[in-house]
Formats: structure tokens, C-alpha cells, sequence
């Protein structure tokens, strides 16, 4: 390591994935580790908040000090802590918030506390060096759907987020419905390929007084009750083609309103972010959008879209630069909002 060299070494607990990361001066990933707990949380259907905090005391010491030896460094070489705050699950962003303030007291390494969504977009800059604010970008995960603008490093404008269900979370809904099980997003973005997007039409929602808002919750009741009158009527269902139609109807909806805010705000520049962009179907139709109006278009490989640190660690360098230190009253806050700083 070259003495100016500016290592973070990253924390993320927020929802089921225990990580730790060290990111090099921003950009280059060192180590990326990350401990899922997908498996746990099946049988129930979805997370269960107390297992996944318990989940995360076990397994938190052990995934930082594998991020460590597999970034070939020890606690001497980092040079800040990042970890996500919030949002999430309190009891999980705790275990990582903890670890991370517990880390810094006893190393005197200084300590970032970071935002999820924001740790999202700048998974993006990790294989696109060239990308730079302002841009605009578009947050799909199982918590949230937000459209902003990246005005600078840490600067946003949210131009529209979703009115109830997340994009990810009408995915995770509908998958359990149709019997895909948890988790739902990648289990439809399987099955839709053997499907007939145009099978089923369902509602593409508009939100009254807002151009960028997003709401699902009645393409969800729209699928429920295609799926409970086909039930009446004694008629079989087409598992791929429900599913295909579904995740049209939001891809739909997510790049109408993206491509609208691009046309408004005249930036030539779209990244997508979160576990929901890693959907094989939202990618296609991104790119193919782009590329006929000529906007650069980013978005991260799937191993970035989902849950990690090496995205906490992006976002936590351009923090750090920028001044931003934490003290050890640093608390975990659910409902953070992007752009706020507590
Ligand atoms: O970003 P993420 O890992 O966690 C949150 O911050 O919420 O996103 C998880 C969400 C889940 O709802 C999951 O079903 C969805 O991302 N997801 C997908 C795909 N992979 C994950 N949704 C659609 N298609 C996918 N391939
Ligand atoms: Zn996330």
C-alpha cells in the first residue's frame, strides 16, 4: 500500500446479509465478503428481524476479519471505518453500528456512519471509474424505490419514490403468491424467460400530482385477483406468464417515470442501483431505452445490485473526504432519509 492510500474498511448489517469490505481509495475493491442468510429466512417466507440480528452477532467477526486477510491488510492499514446506520432493520443495523464503534474505540480509527440507498448508487462507481456526478438514478430494492438525482458525491434530490410497496417487495409478494417462494425477485426473473410478457395485461399506476412517484400496491391487488378468478372459474394458471407479465408491468412503470426524469432534467448520465436492478429484464430494457436516446447508461454488476459492504465502503470514501466523521453516539436509524445526516 502506498502511504497516501486511503483504505475504508466497510460494515453492512441492515436487512439478511452480514458484510465487510476494504474499498482502496474509493474505487477499487479489495475484498468483498458477504454472508447470506437467504436460506435462514425461506422457511419463513420472508426476514424475520429477530433472527436475522441474532444471525448477525455470530457471523459479524468472522466476515471482517475474512474482508481483512483477503484484502491482504490489518486493522494498521485501514484508515476509516464505514458502516451503515440506516435505513433498515434496527436490531440488524445494530450489530453492524456496534461492531463498527467498538472497532474504532479500540483502533482510534475514525468512524463513518453511511447510508444504505447511498451506498446503492455508489455501487456504481466501483466498474464504471469513469462515472462521475451529477446523473440520474434510479433505487430499486426490497425496502425502496426512489428516483433522484446525484447532484454531487452525497449530494442528492429525490424526484419520486414509491407510494406504498417497494419494486422489490411487490416482486417478493407476488412470487409468494403464484408459489415461487422467498426470494421472490430472482425466482420471477427465472421463470418469466419461459413466460409471455404479454399474456395478462395489468395496470401500469400512475400517481395523481406526480410525474415520478411510483405505487405497485395495485398492480399487486391486480395479479391477486386475476389469480383468485381464475381460481373461481376453475381455469389453470400459467405460472411464467403471470410472472412475466408482472415484472413487465413494473419495468414498465420504472423506466416511463426514469425516462421522463432524464428528458426533464436534460442529464445524459442513468445508473440503476439495488437488488431489484440485477433483474435480467429491467437491464435489457434499460439499455435498449438508452441507447436510442443516447444517455450513458451504468449499472452495477448483480454481486453490487444486492446487499454488500464494498458499496458502503465506495459511498463511506466519498464521506470521509468530504469530512464526514461519526462519534460513539453514532445510533442505528431505521427510517433514515437519503441525503440526511445525523
Ligand atoms: O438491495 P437488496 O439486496 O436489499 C434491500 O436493500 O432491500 O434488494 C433485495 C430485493 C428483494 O426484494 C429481491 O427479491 C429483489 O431485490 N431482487 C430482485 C432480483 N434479485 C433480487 N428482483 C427482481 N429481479 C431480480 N433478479
Ligand atoms: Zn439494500
Amino acid at each position: 500500500m502506498e502511504q497516501e492510500d486511503i483504505l475504508i474498511l466497510a460494515i453492512e448489517s441492515s436487512c439478511d446479509e452480514t458484510a465487510a469490505a476494504v474499498v482502496k481509495n474509493g474505487r477499487e475493491v479489495l475484498s468483498n465478503i458477504i454472508s447470506s442468510q437467504i436460506a435462514l429466512h425461506t422457511v419463513y417466507g420472508g426476514v424475520v428481524p429477530e433472527i436475522a440480528s441474532r444471525k448477525h452477532i455470530e457471523k459479524i467477526d468472522q466476515v471482517i476479519r475474512e474482508a481483512l486477510t483477503e484484502a491482504k491488510v490489518t486493522l494498521h492499514d485501514i484508515t476509516a471505518i464505514a458502516v451503515t446506520y440506516g435505513p433498515g432493520l434496527v436490531g440488524a443495523l445494530l450489530v453492524g453500528v456496534s461492531m463498527a464503534k467498538a472497532i474504532s474505540l479500540a483502533s482510534g480509527i475514525p468512524l463513518v456512519g453511511v447510508h444504505h440507498i447511498e451506498g446503492h448508487i455508489s455501487a456504481n462507481y466501483i466498474e464504471h471509474k469513469e462515472l462521475e456526478p451529477p446523473f440520474i438514478s434510479l433505487v430499486v430494492s426490497g425496502g425502496h424505490s426512489h428516483l433522484v438525482t446525484v447532484k454531487d458525491y452525497g449530494e442528492y434530490e429525490i424526484l419520486g419514490r414509491t407510494r406504498d410497496d417497494a419494486a422489490g417487495e411487490a416482486f417478493d409478494k407476488i412470487a409468494r403468491a403464484i408459489g415461487l417462494g422467498y426470494p421472490g425477485g430472482p425466482k420471477i426473473d427465472a421463470v418469466s424467460k419461459e413466460g409471455n410478457a404479454q399474456a395478462i395485461h395489468f395496470p401500469r399506476a400512475k400517481v395523481v400530482g406526480s410525474d415520478y412517484d411510483f405505487s405497485f400496491s395495485g398492480l399487486k391487488s391486480a395479479v391477486l385477483n386475476y389469480l383468485n378468478s381464475c381460481e373461481m372459474k376453475g381455469l389453470p394458471i400459467c405460472q411464467a406468464d403471470v410472472a412475466a407479465s408482472f415484472q413487465k408491468a413494473v419495468v414498465d412503470v420504472l423506466l416511463e417515470h426514469s425516462m421522463q426524469a432524464v428528458e426533464k432534467y436534460g442529464l445524459r448520465k442513468f445508473a440503476i442501483a439495488g437488488g431489484v436492478a440485477s433483474n435480467t429484464s429491467l437491464r435489457e430494457a434499460f439499455v435498449e431505452e438508452c441507447a436510442v436516446r443516447n444517455v450513458a447508461f451504468y449499472c452495477p454488476s448483480p454481486v453490487y445490485c444486492t446487499d454488500n459492504a464494498a458499496m458502503i465502503g465506495v459511498a463511506g470514501y466519498y464521506e470521509y473526504c468530504k469530512g464526514v466523521r461519526h462519534g460513539y453516539d453514532l445510533n442505528a436509524v431505521p427510517n433514515l432519509r437519503l441525503g440526511e445526516r445525523i
